[in-house]
């Protein structure tokens, strides 16, 4: 300490007898390099405590971190905010909270993401942010990770291309992004220390192949290196990772930030290729120093990283000399929001009930009135509101019965207080489920006299340090199934209809009670705009469109691998990092290490294989119209696979179709390959009744390859590779074929 404070004393004073000091522009890095002090360089390397000393009250509060500012060389503090679904400050009213990774990636439609994009830049231009803390983009390799929300897919050709229309959206404005967390952070369990066992062909195929698309696709100014061990070695401290894969071998010459814990071995990490030491401890620029001078660090490794932080900044805003209003769009950016949430929200049920409008409607479940908007941690936007379905409904037509939602709106505002003060939720971290009402049986007789359609929302809620878990979370809870039973022996035996609305932050179980309700819609976790988009849907304002990202299960004991994530671990305790007490004296699987023992089989790679049924798979979604394909062309051209299909609308409405692009294998050609892989994906516009639009798609001849752990190299067998085109994995539209 007493060091760092000599360090801060010599700074200033070099401050204010600074004379004739290069200032930095795009093209004079080296020379800035050259001229700055090591004290200077370990300042700059090792985000700044924005509260503390000089910088109290200059950043917005919540603001995620900022580097170390150089008057004398023109080198701004350059500030990144969380995250992914838009500006995370503390205070409310601000920005907008848009929909969450995982609906944005189930509309499979790599515009809407970019625009979404726009409008996230937008407000990073407006409130002085200079690069977002996202796209999260961890593949969901469990169901039940805390933060598959703000997550994409089980796929690493969805994940990485909506991942990179999200970057090349952001980044038009001018604003950076951070593709996090590299990698293999599949669960928040001991989040800190867990070490990721998986096999090199799994990383290369699914965990990395997700960032390599991203940033082969977009590249991204910066990527955020994770919090677990992988194989024994933190990321942060991994040069294979963060040097030979993501520079030397991938080509990329961006930066990279650590997470945010300063807990990792300063020299180790930097020599490994983390250039930004974030949230910032200034124990660690004073261990940079010491490094440098007991041999343990480099200059030249210092330069480097210090290169490549001066190399963000000439990029950024700051640099550029931004001056940020305070006043984003709000009003432009809701309207980007409620479109956006309806691209992705998946009909995952319809026996003809929706869409359905001017009726009136009885909303069950506590959800109906009280939408989850996101998840909590990095990715929860304080929005200035959030629209509910019961007032969303109402402005669509529909009329609500008065009693039910008094009853819920109290319960609802008496829950919330309930779980902050008697059970202490900390809404930040982990999660804040809200127990379902009982609801007697003669108030739903009652109710469905004066109805004519009933809706039931079920909620789940999740967020960073902590997983979701089987018994009560995956599965409908006692009350929940009791509701859904009632309402709906209820309403069918007057001849009236029932409607499920999902408002989670993930798949639950659906197999079990799917047949009871007329129709499901899964609306995720939506944004601020949430109800709004709902209602757009639900009475046929809009057609759906999105497709699942990722397999829903029968049970979620069905997948391989399933063994190997802490589903029944339950911690009080945010970022645990030691063993619960339960588990003293157990072994230390899925806390202290898990091994992804399904390898590859990840998701519809494993059931499509073993053919084992699912409850919906890879892609499923329904429309309200429906298409046709044409046959396919494919052809192969310089290195790449180039397919076209034209999709028509062949039913009475207008809608848009997702169209995948799945390859089976030339037969042999690999011991151990999945049945079906996605290896590209497109969406078509709006299409009127009759109407007909040709897609085309077209992906690398690498992407076919398969990485041979024993031989350590990437190989594709010749053949007959078969080529699928449909909506979902396991009902293809149109097939065709080509030789290699
Ligand atoms: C999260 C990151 C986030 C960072 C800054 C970390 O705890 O894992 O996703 O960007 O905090 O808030």
């Amino acid at each position: 300490m007493k060091k760092f404070l000599l360090l801060c004393a010599t700074l200033l004073l070099s401050v204010a007898v600074a004379s004739s000091q290069p200032l930095l522009t795009r093209d004079n890095i080296p020379e800035v390099v050259k001229a700055m002090t090591i004290q200077e360089k370990a300042l700059l390397l090792v985000g700044i405590q924005m509260n503390k000393g000089g910088f109290a009250g200059k950043y917005l509060e919540g603001t995620g971190g900022a580097t170390y500012p150089f008057e004398k060389y023109g080198i701004p503090s350059i500030v990144l905010m969380d995250g992914p679904v838009g500006i995370r400050l503390s205070e409310q009213n601000r920005t907008t909270c848009f929909p969450t990774g995982l609906l944005s990636a189930s509309s499979w439609d790599k515009n809407m993401v970019y625009t979404l994009g726009e409008a996230i830049g937008e407000e990073c231009l407006d409130m002085g942010c200079d690069v977002i803390l996202g796209p999260g983009m961890n593949l969901l390799r469990n169901p039940l990770n805390g933060r598959n929300f703000e997550y994409f897919s089980e796929d690493p050709v969805l994940c990485g291309q909506i991942a990179a229309a999200f970057v090349n959206g952001v980044q038009s404005k001018g604003v950076g992004t951070s593709a996090k967390h590299f990698a293999a952070n599949n669960q928040e369990t001991n989040r800190l220390d867990c070490d990721s066992r998986v096999s090199e062909r799994a990383l290369r195929e699914l965990y990395l192949k997700a960032f390599e698309i991203c940033i082969r696709e977009s590249d991204p100014w910066t990527v955020m290196s994770s919090y677990n061990y992988l194989n024994g070695e933190y990321t942060q401290e991994s040069h294979w990772l963060l040097t030979e894969v993501l520079r030397h071998e991938w080509g990329w010459n961006g930066l990279v930030m650590t997470d945010w814990t300063g807990r990792r071995n300063t020299p180790r990490q930097i020599h490994a290729g983390s250039d930004l030491l974030m949230g910032g401890n200034p124990s660690q620029t004073a261990h940079i120093l010491e490094s440098l001078e007991n041999g343990s660090l480099s200059m030249s490794d210092l330069d480097l990283a210090v290169t490549r932080v001066l190399e963000l900044i000439v990029k950024t805003p700051a640099f550029r000399g931004n001056k940020p209003s305070l006043s984003p769009d709000l009003k432009a950016h809701a309207q980007t929001a409620r479109d956006a949430a309806s691209e992705g929200m998946v009909l995952l049920k319809n026996n003809g009930v929706l869409p359905v409008s001017g009726c009136r409607a009885a909303l069950y479940g506590v959800y109906s009135y009280d939408l989850i908007q996101g998840g909590n941690g990095a990715a929860l936007v304080y929005s200035p509101y959030v629209s509910q379905i019961n007032d969303a409904f109402a402005s669509a037509g529909f009329s609500i019965d008065a009693k039910l939602e008094k009853l819920y709106k109290s319960y609802a505002s008496f829950i919330s207080e309930d779980l902050l003060t008697n059970h202490k939720v900390n809404v930040h971290l982990g999660n804040a489920q809200k127990p379902e009402l009982d609801i007697d049986k003669s108030l739903i007789e009652n109710t469905e006299k004066n109805s004519d359609i009933a809706f039931i929302t079920f909620g789940r809620v999740s967020g960073e340090a902590r997983d979701r878990i089987h018994d009560t979370d995956f599965l409908l809870q006692q009350k929940e199934k009791a509701l859904l039973e009632n309402v709906c022996n209820i309403y069918h035996k007057a001849g009236k209809k029932v409607v499920v609305i999902l408002n989670i932050c993930g798949p639950i179980e659906t197999a079990s009670w799917k047949d009871l309700p007329d129709a499901i819609l899964c609306a995720w976790l939506p944004g601020e705009e949430g109800g709004n988009a709902i209602a757009d849907l639900v009475t046929g304002k809009k057609n759906p469109s999105g497709r699942l990202p990722m397999t829903f299960p029968v049970s979620y004991f069905d997948a391989a691998g399933s063994e190997d994530f802490p589903y029944d671990f339950v911690s009080n305790k945010a970022n645990e990092s030691v063993v619960h007490p339960e588990r003293r004296g157990l072994p230390l699987k899925n806390i202290a290490f898990t091994d992804y023992t399904e390898g590859i089989y990840v998701g519809y790679r494993y059931f499509c294989t073993q053919n084992k049924p699912v409850s919906f798979p890879f892609g499923y979604g329904l429309s309200y119209t429906s298409f046709s394909y044409s046959k396919p062309m494919v052809k192969l051209k310089k290195g790449r696979v180039e397919a076209s299909i034209c999709v028509t609308n062949t039913g009475s409405v207008s809608g848009k179709e997702a169209v995948g692009l799945y390859i089976k294998a030339a037969p042999g050609s690999f011991s151990d390959k999945p049945d079906k892989e996605l290896k590209a994906f497109a969406k078509t516009p709006e299409l009127a009744p009759g109407q007909s639009y040709t897609l085309t798609m077209s992906f690398p001849l690498s992407d076919l390859s398969s990485y041979n752990d024993t031989k350590a190299r990437w190989e594709r067998a010749k053949g007959r590779y078969r080529v699928y085109f449909g909506a979902d994995v396991l009902n293809p539209e149109a097939e065709s074929g080509f030789n290699l």
